[in-house]
């Protein structure tokens, strides 16, 4: 199975996908490409580290039509036969979510519906779960549709939230309890005909 994963931040869930690829935890996979909206981000380097091809269409340098059909080129180019926002910031173009229907997934780091859609991105999730005071919070990968966090839900994994929890603190905990856990059993699952593709 080809994946591209697509980053913007520290890609942590980018490293989890690499780990457990060499660790046999995913298997008949291979990460082709590593695309970003972001020059700065981190998870670059750690696609460079892997000698994974890596291209960034720096988003703040283009327009929304720009950036949808150099996206749409690259990929094109590649053709993936699975695309993983892992910390991806930007909506994902229609035009995008048209041509690769069913074969695109999110993680989000709350337990869909609590906590997602417009807004509800990185440390904001875990401090709204905070706020609200919820006992239980976690992760879950879905579907990418022409929504925000609305797509088909596939795996979700719950976190407890401890009293003392600060959104950084929890933020850790589900990353490396939840979200660096399910995101790779989603694709190791994917490209073992565990999950069809495409997902409908
Ligand atoms: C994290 O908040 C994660 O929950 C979300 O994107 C952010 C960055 O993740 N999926 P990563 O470290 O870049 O994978």
């Amino acid at each position: 199975l080809s994946v591209a994963v697509m980053v913007s931040g520290g890609g942590t869930n980018l490293q989890a996908l690499i780990n457990a690829l060499k660790a046999g935890d995913i298997k008949n996979a291979c990460i082709d490409l590593v695309f970003s909206d972001n020059e700065a981000a981190y998870a670059l380097k750690r696609a460079e580290a892997e000698n994974i091809k890596k291209i960034c269409v720096p988003a703040k340098k283009y327009n929304e039509y720009e950036f949808e059909n150099l996206m749409l080129k690259i990929l094109d180019e590649n053709r993936p036969d699975l695309i993983v926002l892992a910390g991806f910031l930007p909506k994902v173009p229609d035009k995008v979510v048209q041509s690769y229907r069913g074969r695109i997934i999110n993680i989000h780091p709350s337990l869909i519906p609590s906590f997602c859609g417009k807004g509800f991105y990185g440390i904001k999730v875990h401090e709204a779960a905070l706020k609200r005071g919820v006992k239980i919070t976690g992760a879950t990968v879905h579907l990418v549709d022409e929504g925000i966090d609305s797509g088909k839900i596939l795996m979700q994994k719950t976190v407890e939230v401890k009293d003392d929890d600060t959104p950084l603190l929890l933020q850790k905990r589900v990353m490396e309890e939840a979200e660096h856990i399910i995101l790779p059993k989603v694709v190791n699952m994917a490209a073992n005909g565990d999950i069809r593709l495409p997902i409908v």
